[in-house]
């Protein structure tokens, strides 16, 4: 096979640790990222185009003769980018925009899970504000508000009271708080239980699997505050043993892939479930049509093949071997958010510290930074950098991250201080067996 031009679509986090991955890669050229960021500049060409520039981005594939467009982010997979692209016979990693729709429509996923008997939390779905109202009066509290459609992964919202869940209706259908995402509502049942995220790559029938992770949402130490993009994540989490992962596939992912092909909506990609770990098992809570972040950046780092070549397959509607060889390592990420986030903050934060030396196995993933004039790094968005690490053990991945942070800064940087402190429960339960 002759080396491959790669377009890596997004300039994020997650992107960062795409392009990290794909440039160890023997099997590519070059590659290109559309917009990219600072990190991401030393390792691929970045070039100014929009993530939701779809025709944008088609011009710069053709003109380049990109043989395979990786893409990070979800909301041009649900623009339909994949479509767009094979149209014209270009090789693009990602589904198509009828089988993203499970991340893109709450509703849609919600159908596909209730008619096919995979564990999910028990739903309605309302498109009339008044009758989601009438339906409060007879639901047990908490309960769970989603948007229907994207909303940045802050659709979502746990109503301790009557009271709260109007709040969110009226925030979500009458506000329009995320546009025509809220035309319709799901009310759903609250899951009790430990959540984590379990990644796989998909050609449609074989799953590929990357090690389960563990994200953290909301703002603060304990789980506590409004929710993020993700403050940190750590793989492999050990919530998900390998009995769960034989259930997690059986009950859940495989079963997806199947009913996607049988809603002619075939699902070849990144099929990422969010999980709650019950009492009564694995249920899902959400799905994604795309690698996390900042789960990709401890997943990435984990893998041991030659990432480009599972995806290439996968976006040319080949099989790929269900066993993608793994480090036997564990990675943990800390994020460094701009002081202010989920909710506003300044930009333009000089970064220092980015090319000292950090500590083995340690690398930085850029997310929300860019260039000022002098073509000096600054922040430029919530998430500035993802913190990461990989070790023998849980322990020194967590040590080694932790320890990175400390050499890195800019003004009124944030970061939790707890990221991976669920694993230890299990640890110890493990140790002592
Ligand atoms: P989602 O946008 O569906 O991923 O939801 C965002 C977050 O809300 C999840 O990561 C969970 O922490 C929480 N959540 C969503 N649905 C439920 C549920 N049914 N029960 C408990 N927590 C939930
Ligand atoms: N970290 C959660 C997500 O990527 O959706």
């Amino acid at each position: 096979m002759s080396k491959l031009n790669i377009l890596v679509v997004g300039g994020g986090g997650r992107e960062h640790a795409l392009v990290w991955k794909i440039a160890q890669s023997s099997l590519v050229s070059k590659i290109y990222c559309a917009p990219g960021n600072p990190g991401i500049s030393k390792l691929a060409e970045c070039v100014d185009i929009s993530p939701s520039d779809l025709n944008g981005l088609l011009a710069f594939a053709l003109s380049k003769t990109i043989d395979l467009t990786v893409v990070g982010p979800e909301i041009p997979l649900v623009a339909g980018i994949t479509d767009l692209f094979e149209e014209q016979g270009l090789g693009i990693f990602g589904p198509s925009q009828g089988a993203a729709e499970l991340e893109g429509s709450k509703v849609f996923a919600k159908y596909l899970l209730e008619k096919y008997d995979i564990p999910t939390a028990g739903y309605k779905v309302f498109e009339s504000f008044d009758d989601a109202c009438a339906h409060l009066k007879t639901i047990p509290f908490p309960t769970v508000i989603k948007a229907d459609g994207l909303a940045a992964g802050k659709g979502a919202l746990i109503c301790k009271t009557e009271h709260e869940a109007i709040t969110a209706l009226e925030m979500i259908m009458i506000d329009r708080q995320f546009g025509d995402a809220g035309s319709r509502v799901v009310i759903e049942e609250f899951m009790q239980g430990e959540e984590a995220s379990v990644i796989a790559l998909t050609d449609g029938e074989n799953l590929a699997y990357l090690p389960p992770s563990q994200d953290h949402k909301a703002i603060f130490d304990g789980d506590q505050g409004p929710n993020t993009g993700g403050m940190g994540a750590y793989a492999p989490a050990p919530v998900i043993d390998a009995a769960m992962m034989r259930r997690v596939h059986k009950e859940i992912m495989l079963p997806t892939v199947k009913a996607m092909a049988l809603e002619d909506r075939p699902y070849r990609g990144v099929l990422y479930a969010g999980l709650m770990v019950t009492k009564d098992g694995p249920k899902v809570v959400e799905f994604n049509c795309r690698f996390g972040d900042p789960e990709a950046q401890v997943l990435l780092p984990l893998i041991k093949a030659d990432l480009v070549d599972t995806l290439f397959r996968i976006s040319r509607g080949k099989r790929i071997d269900s066993d993608l060889k793994q480090h036997s390592k564990w990675a943990l990420c800390v994020v460094l958010a701009s002081g202010g986030y989920p909710g506003s903050y300044e930009n333009g934060k000089r970064v220092v510290g980015l090319d000292g030396y950090l500590g083995e196995e340690t690398m930085i993933f850029h997310a929300g930074t860019d260039f000022d004039a002098d073509g000096q790094v600054v922040t430029s968005g919530g998430r500035v950098l993802g913190v990461t690490a990989t070790g023998e053990d849980f322990y020194s991945a967590r040590k080694s991250a932790y320890s990175a942070v400390g050499k890195v800064a800019f003004d009124k940087a944030y970061y939790r201080k707890d990221i991976g402190e669920k694993a230890k429960k299990h640890l110890a339960k493990s140790f002592s067996n």
